[in-house]
């Protein structure tokens, strides 16, 4: 070897060892080869402002402070270009040290290009504020969604001192499924919501999965009177159930350290506790998911619970898995004097399995002593709350006022969650509802779902209609344009003489949503097929439908109209039926019509939403 070749292959190695690193302000880019990055904060500020492309796989990020791994995270960072961008908050970790982070980025080996070579890099950025105006044709008006990032299934909901709380399945840096934290909303009216800072973030036990919370008004606990006390899944190798506590009213909460309270050898997720004022103690429900079936326990203190009995197998819709159960009691709105005048109520979510494909809500009506839940119907009968596609998670808040049994569901379908046409945010919850019990034409018990009293105080401008009689002629009715067209509508309606009343909602492009009444089959329909935006999923475009469970011909349909959903409840909350839609334009236009004979609109109010 000569001297000039040695002096060759010095050079060479030592580039190899060097690494070159960029400086943005206050950051320092180090890049590492094919799949590492680290990215040092030199100067802190508030957030480091990531940059994500949603078609990349994610990185997981490392947040080492003076060395030691103080979180980690994924995030799809942005390769190509930049679909939008997501704040990860330094301060609870530049408060305590340097910050490092360690980048294990996926690389496209065919391209053989470096993890160095990402976008992110050059876009990645320090500021002091996020920008969360909402700039999204499709961000419902009236209907809470987070203010950036993706969110499944409604968490913990509690009501305390005037304050509904709504925790959330959250992903902060990102608008698909990842990094479960419970994200958190309070509002003291169910329809006006502030997002807090998060509430419970993942630990070396797992992501935070779904769960619920109890006000503990007699310190059963230990941890104080009146502390809020929530229940959750850690989801990491295994699912577990933890709890946390907490003395401010459920802005933060403290990890038990004795946690998993509730371990089980087949998975088993979503805890849901309530008080049994008939037992005097705790019980909780599990989803053992696999199994379809449902595990209940009892407690005395919140932390050790006793398996009790279960309930599920071969009961009800068994296609998919069972998740996010709740137990609560219902009112029996029309119990004659021989009839019982409540009712236990199970209520299960299944994915899928669903009446109309992927996720759905079905519940069984029976009895429980505390120990065992008995079902009044046949294992054979499946019952749904809800005849939409997008209608999933439903829980109940503790501790209403009222003896309310409010619930809330996330309105979207696993099918096609992550697809949907949103990019900063992705999903919104269904409008707040009340639930009870009522006969229908056959002597059972159903669940009526009626739209919280709350929503009426969104109401805008009203347009009052007097009755008119429809035929194969159309009537045409304009919709509001303030705020998008969004809008409630309340449309009476008497079928008798008409095979079908049929109501359609339409804008100039031709895009429409058909809902049915039908006679014969004593059914109402939505049909979305031809709604807007569909083809992002083969299993968007969809016709619901719900049986009208009465045999009376007149009655009130009730629609709510956002910028991206259809809620549809009977005027007496025997159906509701919720689905997206995306138009690309609003819908601007109703008509009504019948077929096979004369029908009555007996009234129409058209309110727009403030
Ligand atoms: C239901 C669900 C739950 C789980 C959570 C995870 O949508 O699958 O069973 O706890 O979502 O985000």
């Amino acid at each position: 070897m000569n001297l000039f070749s040695r002096a060759a292959i010095t050079a060479a190695m030592l580039a190899a060892t060097l690494t070159v690193s960029a400086v943005n302000d206050g950051l320092e880019v180090l890049p590492l080869g094919a799949t590492n990055t680290m990215v040092r904060i030199t100067d802190p500020s508030k957030f480091l402002i990531l940059p994500i492309e949603e078609s990349m796989p994610d990185s997981k990020i490392d947040v080492l402070v003076n060395g030691n791994i103080a979180a980690t995270f994924y995030a799809r960072l942005a390769n190509n270009s930049v679909d939008y961008t997501v704040p990860f908050d330094l301060t609870p970790y530049t408060s305590k040290g340097s910050v490092l982070l360690n980048i294990m980025t996926e690389t496209d080996r065919a391209s053989s290009r470096e993890a160095g070579d990402f976008i992110c890099w050059d876009e990645m950025k320090l500021a002091d504020n996020f920008d969360t105006t909402n700039t999204e044709k499709y961000r419902p008006a009236y209907h809470h969604t987070p203010l950036y990032g993706w969110m499944n299934d409604p968490n913990g909901m509690f009501y305390k001192d005037g304050l509904w709380h709504l925790y959330f399945q959250y992903n902060p840096y990102g608008s698909k499924w990842q990094n479960m934290t419970w994200g958190h909303s309070t509002s003291p009216d169910l329809v006006h919501w502030t997002q807090q800072p998060n509430a419970i973030e993942p630990n070396g036990l797992g992501s935070v999965f779904s769960g619920s919370s109890v006000v503990d008004h007699n310190n059963t606990a230990g941890f104080g009177k009146d502390a809020v006390i929530a229940i959750y899944t850690s989801a990491g190798a295994s699912q577990v159930q933890s709890l946390a506590h907490s003395s401010d009213n459920g802005e933060t909460f403290t990890i038990y350290p004795g946690n998993p309270i509730i371990t089980t050898t087949r998975e088993a997720r979503d805890p849901n506790m309530f008080w049994n004022e008939e037992t005097g103690k705790w019980n909780l429900v599990l989803a053992s998911a696999l199994d379809h079936e449902d595990l209940i326990f009892s407690s005395d203190n919140l932390k050790e619970w006793t398996l009790e009995s279960r309930f599920g197998q071969g009961y009800g819709a068994q296609d998919g898995v069972w998740e996010c159960p709740d137990l609560i009691k219902l009112t029996v709105r029309d119990a004659k004097k021989n009839q019982p005048k409540e009712k236990w109520v199970l209520i299960v979510n299944i994915n899928p399995g669903g009446p109309f494909g992927g996720s759905a809500t079905q519940y069984f009506v029976g009895d429980f002593d505390g120990h065992k839940f008995t079902c009044d119907t046949p294992a054979d009968v499946t019952r749904w709350l809800d005849f939409g596609k997008d209608h999933y998670a439903t829980v109940s808040w503790s501790n209403a006022p009222e003896g309310r049994n409010a619930v809330i569901a996330w309105m979207s379908n696993w099918e096609y969650a992550n697809e949907v046409p949103t990019k900063q945010f992705r999903s919104a919850n269904s409008l707040p509802r009340d639930l009870d019990l009522f006969h229908g034409p056959d002597g059972g018990l159903y669940v009526g779902v009626t739209p919280a009293k709350e929503t009426e105080s969104l109401r805008g401008d009203k347009k009052s209609y007097e009755s008119t009689t429809v035929g194969e002629n159309e009537v045409t009715f304009k919709l509001p344009k303030e705020n998008d067209g969004v809008c409630e509508i309340d449309l009476g309606y008497n079928l008798k003489g008409a095979d079908k009343l049929e109501i359609t909602l339409s804008n100039e492009k031709g895009e429409k949503v058909e809902m049915t009444y039908n006679t014969a089959d004593r059914t109402f329909s939505m049909n979305r097929n031809e709604s807007g935006l569909v083809n992002f999923s083969r299993h968007f475009p969809a016709t619901t439908v719900a049986p009208m469970l009465t045999e009376k011909n007149d009655g009130t349909l009730r629609l709510f109209i956002d910028r991206c959903s259809i809620e549809a409840f009977d005027g007496e909350g025997r159906f509701a039926m919720t689905n997206l839609v995306f138009p690309t334009t609003p819908y601007t236009t109703m008509t009504v019509k019948a077929e096979g004979g004369k029908a009555k609109v007996t009234g129409l109010d058209i309110y727009s939403i403030k």
